[in-house]
């Protein structure tokens, strides 16, 4: 058995991985804090988790730093969510940039002001020709928005008369997705103990390793990431086949 990351294939990282980045409001409650130090201490270990991801050459990183059913949160904690989204892409746009970032941010914009929006178009484009780590902020994200926007697209061109019902294949739908130029997740994190999705990725998960940790997230640092690498590169991904078929040696 593998038990350091020195010992694994780096060939055998994910390419892409998907965290949900969950527990700042615990970890601020266990030091006596507000909430919103929790989410400020949160885009610190957002930062490790880039800057690691950068060094370690992944291709895809996807960071959910808000859901579309996080406005149910008490007003006061949204507005300093949203207000941390819009520093954070102020102040990083040049750094991500130099560091040949390519950003992007997935999820409904139609509750974001002119502003937001504009600013989130600038450093896109900033970045887009960038060929380093992909990196999308999930912001008001939820995979049951992402496939109704995907059916919504295939309805549009339905009526319109270029495309018929019959014609609707799982490429199709895949092709309609967020993100769909790049590879589906390979590797799933969530963070704090919690083992669900709450509405994160949903189709492009259908075949990705799922890992669990109890550390909260802005504890989460390099050596948190390593052993999930560690996790993922030991699995053994069938796709449906069986063992004997994708000629593994088992120990
Ligand atoms: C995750 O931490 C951050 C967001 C959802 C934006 P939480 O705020 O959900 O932290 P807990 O789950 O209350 O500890
Ligand atoms: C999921 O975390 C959303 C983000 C991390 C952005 P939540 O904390 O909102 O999820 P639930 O409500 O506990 O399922
Ligand atoms: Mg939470």
């Amino acid at each position: 058995m593998k038990s350091s990351l020195e010992q694994v294939d780096l060939q055998a990282l994910p390419r892409h991985i998907a965290i949900v980045m969950d527990g700042n409001g615990r970890w601020a409650k266990k030091r006596h804090l507000p909430r919103l130090a929790g989410h400020k201490a949160g885009v610190e270990a957002a930062q490790r988790a880039v800057k690691h991801c950068v060094e370690k050459k992944i291709e895809v990183l996807t960071l959910f730093a808000f859901s579309s059913e996080n406005w149910r949160r008490p007003s006061e904690e949204v507005s300093y969510l949203m207000q941390l989204f819009i520093t954070a892409l102020q102040n990083e746009a040049n750094k991500l940039h130099e560091q040949n970032i390519q950003l992007r941010v997935i999820g409904d914009r139609t509750r974001f002001d002119e502003k937001l929006c504009q600013q989130i178009v600038a450093v896109e484009n900033l970045t887009a020709n960038n060929t380093g780590l992909k990196l999308l902020l999930a912001t008001n994200y939820g995979g049951q928005w992402d496939m109704m926007q995907a059916v919504q697209h295939i309805g549009r061109k339905i009526e319109s008369g270029v495309l018929s019902s019959h014609e609707i294949t799982i490429e199709l739908i895949q092709e309609n997705l967020s993100f769909s130029d790049l590879p589906d997740p390979d590797l799933f994190i969530r963070t704090s103990g919690e083992q669900r999705i709450s509405n994160f990725i949903l189709w492009q998960l259908a075949y990705t390793e799922l890992y669990f940790t109890e550390v909260l997230w802005p504890d989460f640092n390099a050596n948190e990431l390593d052993k999930a690498f560690v996790f993922f590169t030991e699995r053994e991904r069938r796709f449906g086949f069986t063992s004997e078929q994708l000629g593994v040696n088992k120990k």
